[in-house]
């Protein structure tokens, strides 16, 4: 199974109590040398079952109780350091099974009330304390061999009213009857517990467990139809249980459904309906672990909660890299695009993107103020393909956590059968692209940095629209500072994320994750002569020295251009600092090549050689030809690997054969 489908417990400690004489000393004697013990001490030592020894793999301890021994103060204590309480009482002893009710159940409640408000005045939270209210518990009818008939009945009675009891048994020391299943029943009451998953009371699910699952069905309805039909259910199993599911058993699970809940199945496909009471089942007839595999496998906890390790797996980024969607990332992304464009348009609409999300907590930006207006967008302003990409690019760049966040709730991990590490790629540091002159990223960051009223906004959006004229004598009232696209850069696409620097007032200084970037856009209004100042400070006071590429932007340049109130004049400027001389722009005339530039003075960092010639000469056959190749600027192909598949068939639980429920005579489950 895989690596989150057991429970996240490392230890189990089983505790026995019941009425003296009932054989709760005897039946730890009898499981440890498998043979029934005639003489036995009042207690047995506490013993600790190693793990691969366990039906669960999980260490075990085992704790005995005996009244002659042990103070009500002592029990209370074993109590709470347990994990499950098992209450024994005999077959052949009325009086044993009246005490259940009439003494144990209550008992144990009142000391796990009592720690949790000890708990409140004296020391802050231990283990048990928060989940010391339903301490599990499980009955154990000892001696069977005794008796020619069942206690079941009463025993079931008392289970309606007490529903942390998890599950009930007979057994009998003697004979060694059902004795290593009533243990299993104990350790799974911890592992596998039924109370975050079912109300007892109302034969339901719990409304977290639902929704959970409501999440699973969506995440594994692959062709969006709301059902599940025999190619997906037969990927669902495999992706929970690693072994395929017969067609034999699919079609009597199919048949289970249809008599029970005739609209769980359309069109000979489960529908959610049935996919939930699928589930229902399994956990009344004590199946739990089928839902709890299904459930850790799409990353939730014992709380089902979606755990942390799920969500956010440790990632090393060391300082100066980035990082960047994988080509696995990307493929995952693409086909969840394509699911959800149900339309087929090519691009999602606030619906569909709504519908997109609704397997994640929220979605991770707004669709009207920040997904339509950070990346390109299609002619009714709905997000395309491409677009959804450049969204995501941007995410992993500027917070790789999130973007692992929101890859897990889409279910990456389940259908990749890995974790969301596989979806990013860590670039090489910076120094080494600096070292070699060239860079083996395919994404960068610009700081668009610029005066008030400069055009720095209408220099970022115009990346994204194909008429940029539209956006002159626009306002731009947004909180998005960020703008994705992607160029050309020497025959490959490299993405370009233009951060819009607010800048308030002239004098406030540049923060330094303000001033670092792979290439800083300065821009200033060439028909404002106080508008170059601010920028030649700028430039002097912090990438003057820096190794951070630097392109000069004079803006609105189809008006007149005017004489700047400067010691220098731009093009002076940039000749004694060795810039390229100002590239002079303008939303009017729709050119694009400024994004090119920038892109590819960030791909070449330190490599001014490269940029004159890409820009005065134009030599870019010939660079793309000969150098490039040569200096293996042209990416490494991405490569796909294929896992070879460790076909361990873990012969335990098998998702729907557990409908062949075991018929373990004389015990019942919940
Ligand atoms: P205290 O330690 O006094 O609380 O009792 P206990 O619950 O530990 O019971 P213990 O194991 O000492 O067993 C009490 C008596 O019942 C002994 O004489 C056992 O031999 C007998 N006994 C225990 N289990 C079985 C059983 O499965 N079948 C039969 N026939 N007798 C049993
Ligand atoms: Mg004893």
């Amino acid at each position: 199974m895989g690596q989150y489908t057991v429970s996240t417990r490392k230890n189990v400690r089983i505790l026995l109590v019941g009425d003296a004489g009932v054989g709760k000393t005897s039946l730890i004697l009898s499981l440890v040398s498998e043979e029934y013990p005639e003489e036995v001490p009042p207690r047995a030592e506490e013993i600790t079952i190693p793990a691969n020894v366990t039906p669960e793999q999980v260490p075990t301890s085992i704790v005995d109780f005996s009244s002659v021994e042990q103070t009500e103060e002592t029990l209370g204590l074993e109590i709470n350091k347990a994990h499950v309480v098992c209450i024994v009482y005999a077959v052949d002893d009325d009086d044993s099974l009246d005490r259940i009710t009439s003494h144990w159940l209550p008992f144990i409640r009142s000391k796990c009330n009592a720690s949790l408000e000890g708990d409140a005045e004296t020391e802050p939270e231990t283990e048990a304390a928060g989940e010391c209210l339903r301490k599990p518990i499980v009955l154990v009818g000892n001696k069977v061999d005794l008796i020619d008939y069942s206690t079941m009945d009463s025993v079931l009675a008392i289970m309606e009213d007490f529903p942390e009891i998890e599950s009930c048994v007979e057994c009998s020391a003697k004979t060694l009857h059902n004795i290593s299943e009533m243990f299993y029943y104990a350790q799974k009451a911890v592992l596998h517990p039924t109370s975050p998953l079912y109300m007892m009371e109302d034969q339901e699910l719990t409304p977290a467990c639902k929704k959970s699952l409501v999440r699973i069905f969506k995440i594994c309805d692959i062709d969006g139809d709301n059902l599940l039909n025999d190619y997906e259910l037969n990927l669902f199993q495999r992706r929970c249980f690693n072994t395929p599911l017969q067609p034999q058993i699919l079609d009597e699970v199919k048949a289970v459904i249809q008599k029970n809940v005739p609209d769980g199945i359309y069109n000979d496909a489960v529908t959610l309906k049935g996919f939930l009471f699928l589930h229902c089942l399994f956990i009344q007839r004590g199946r739990n672990e089928t839902t709890w595999a299904v459930l850790r496998r799409f990353g939730y906890n014992d709380q089902l909660e979606m755990c942390q390790e799920y969500l956010r797996p440790p990632l090393k980024i060391p300082p100066g890299s980035s990082t960047e969607l994988s080509h696995r990332g990307q493929q995952f992304l693409i086909a969840v695009f394509e699911r959800y464009d149900r339309d087929g348009d090519g691009a999602l609409s606030p619906e569909e993107h709504k519908m997109l999300f609704s397997v994640c907590p929220a979605s991770p930006w707004s669709y009207s103020t920040d997904i339509r207006k950070s990346c390109p967008i299609n002619d009714n302003g709905w997000v395309t393909l491409h677009g959804w990409l450049c969204r995501w690019t941007l995410m992993t760049l500027i917070d790789v956590v999130k973007t692992m966040e929101y890859l897990a709730y889409l279910g990456f991990n389940v259908h990749e059968n890995d974790s969301q590490l596989a979806a990013i790629h860590v670039t090489r540091e910076r120094r080494i692209d600096l070292a070699k002159r060239q860079s083996s990223r395919s994404v960068y960051k610009c700081h668009v940095i610029g005066p008030n009223g400069s055009g720095k906004t209408g220099l970022c959006r115009g990346f994204l629209v194909e008429e940029m004229q539209k956006l002159i004598g626009k306002e731009f009232k947004t909180n998005v500072v960020h703008c994705i696209n992607s160029v050309q850069v020497y025959g490959q696409e490299k993405h370009l994320i233009l951060r819009d620097i607010d800048v308030r007032h002239a004098l406030d200084p540049l923060q330094p994750q303000e001033v670092n970037c792979d290439v800083a856009c300065l821009v200033y209004d060439s028909s404002n002569p106080r508008s170059f100042e601010y920028v030649a400070r700028i430039y002097i006071k912090y990438y003057a020295e820096s190794k951070i590429p630097v392109m000069i932007v004079g803006t609105k340049c189809d008006m007149d251009e005017r004489r700047q109130d400067y010691l220098m004049q731009p093009a002076e400027f940039c000749d004694k600092y060795k810039l390229l001389p100002p590239h002079l722009f303008s939303l009017k005339t729709n050119k694009k090549e400024l994004y090119t530039k920038l892109a590819t003075m960030a791909a070449f960092p330190r490599f001014q050689a490269a940029w004159i010639l890409f820009y005065k000469h134009r030599l870019v056959q010939l660079w793309e030809s000969a150098h490039l190749r040569q200096f293996g600027l042209i990416a490494e192909e991405h490569k796909l690997f294929w896992r070879a598949g460790l076909g361990v068939a873990a012969a335990t639980m098998i998702g729907f054969i557990v409908l062949k429920t075991l018929n373990i005579s004389g015990s019942h489950s919940r």
